[in-house]
């Protein structure tokens, strides 16, 4: 999304004096304004990383060397008409252009000389579009997941639950093994080796079917006043000697005074617990997660997030904000629309199942709360962000 509120718009034009007066018309009625002189250069800017910030497209369909309709088939390649707008500017006489532009892929155009008014009506009515198509998807996403979610919840609370016996019986034999293997010279060595595998398989098991548990349980949380930061704290106490062997080591920026929060200490502890691990390993080298904790206004917030939530956080609420944030390498787009997804993981086989997130997001969504997750600006890496209502007090 563009840095301004109002938008970014990306002006190709070759005409100088046309695209100075259009920058200047843009500044003034408060959109940022960037220019190009040409198809490639302009190309060039939505390939690199500033393209993802430009909202709308102002394409002049003559232009010398390539013009507007090959920018704007090229721009649809990669960049489908609802992500980017593309309006198209054309003199009077050019009808047959406008009719190829919009068959290409162009979203409107405006005639030249341009009329200011009609410009910023136009540029409005397409970047709501754009901004409702956004939110649209963003809800249909979430109900997507929550469907998902049900369906693991039923499956898994059943087959948790008759897996889980066995698994007890398995460790038992494996307690049992393992005594019995004590000081029996040579064999004990190799049977040592099988039994400390088998307990690996063993607790693997056991930790998929406890987090098939955790997605599905239809928690009743046990909420209490406190901070944060002792959840935050306590939970760090659990992680940090096994990860300062990894190289992990933590920063604590943690609000003083921070109004209290109603949540659940163990489900919060859980919440962190996965937000962490996560850090952890997506830095295999090592490296440092750093934790603050602020009270804030909730921002950013979709209309649809959280609606599965009790009384759920909206923009603009009071909110304490917990983020952490690791030197990996961050997330792709891809990874980042998809993370949530009960089962989405990008871990080798074996190692990951894809529900810590998920259950992160419906914890936080049963205390009111939310989960946000956005790649680091100034470095790479990842940051998320927990929000709890400091309202929900008021009900307690
Ligand atoms: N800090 C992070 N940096 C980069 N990618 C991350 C980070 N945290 C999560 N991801 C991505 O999101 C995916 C889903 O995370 P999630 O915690 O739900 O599942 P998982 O870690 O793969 O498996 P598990 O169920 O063991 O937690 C990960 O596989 C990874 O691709
Ligand atoms: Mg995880």
């Amino acid at each position: 999304m563009s840095a301004n509120p109002r938008g970014t718009i990306l002006v190709i034009e070759d005409n100088l004096v046309n695209r100075r007066v259009l920058q200047a018309k843009l500044t003034g009625a408060g959109y940022a304004c960037i220019c190009r002189e040409g198809g490639p250069e302009a190309l060039e800017l939505l390939r690199g990383e500033a393209g993802a910030g430009i909202d709308l497209v102002l394409l002049d369909v003559m232009m010398p060397g390539m013009d507007g309709l090959d920018v704007l088939r090229r721009i649809r390649e990669v960049r489908p008409r609802v992500e980017l707008p593309v309006i198209m500017t054309t003199s009077l006489d050019q009808t047959a252009d406008v009719v190829r532009a919009l068959d290409a892929g162009a979203n409107d155009y405006v005639a030249k000389p341009i009329d200011l008014a009609v410009l910023l009506s136009r540029l409005a009515t397409h970047l709501d579009l754009k901004r409702v198509h956004a939110e649209l998807r963003a809800s249909h996403r979430s109900l997507v997941e929550a469907a998902k979610m049900e369906s693991v919840a039923l499956l898994a609370a059943g087959v948790a639950h008759e897996i889980r016996n066995p698994l007890a019986q398995i460790k038992m034999g494996l307690d049992a093994l393992e005594e019995a293997g004590n000081g029996d010279g040579d064999t004990a060595g190799g049977r040592g080796q099988l039994t400390a595998l088998m307990r690996q398989s063993v607790e693997r098991a056991d930790g998929i079917v406890r987090g098939l548990m955790a997605a599905a349980a239809n928690q009743k949380l046990k909420t209490a006043p406190g901070q944060v930061n002792e959840v935050v704290e306590e939970t760090w106490n659990l992680v940090s000697e096994d990860f300062t062997k990894r190289g992990v080591l933590g920063r604590f920026d943690l609000g003083r005074s921070l109004p209290a929060v109603a949540y659940d200490r163990s489900e919060m502890r859980r919440v962190l617990l996965h937000i962490f691990l996560n850090a952890a390993q997506a830095m295999e080298q090592g490296g440092e997660i750093a934790v603050t904790t602020r009270q804030e206004k909730a921002a950013g917030l979709a209309a649809s997030e959280g609606a599965r939530g009790a009384g759920h956080l909206r923009n603009g609420a009071p909110a304490v904000a917990i983020s952490i944030s690791d030197e990996g390498p961050g997330a792709t787009d891809e990874v980042l629309e998809r993370m949530f997804e009960p089962f989405f993981t990008t871990r080798a086989a074996g190692s990951g199942i894809g529900l810590g997130l998920s259950v992160v997001r419906k914890l936080m969504e049963l205390h009111g709360g939310a989960v946000q997750v956005q790649n680091r600006t100034e470095r790479s890496g990842l940051t998320v962000k927990l929000l709890l209502p400091t309202s929900r007090l008021g009900f307690l």
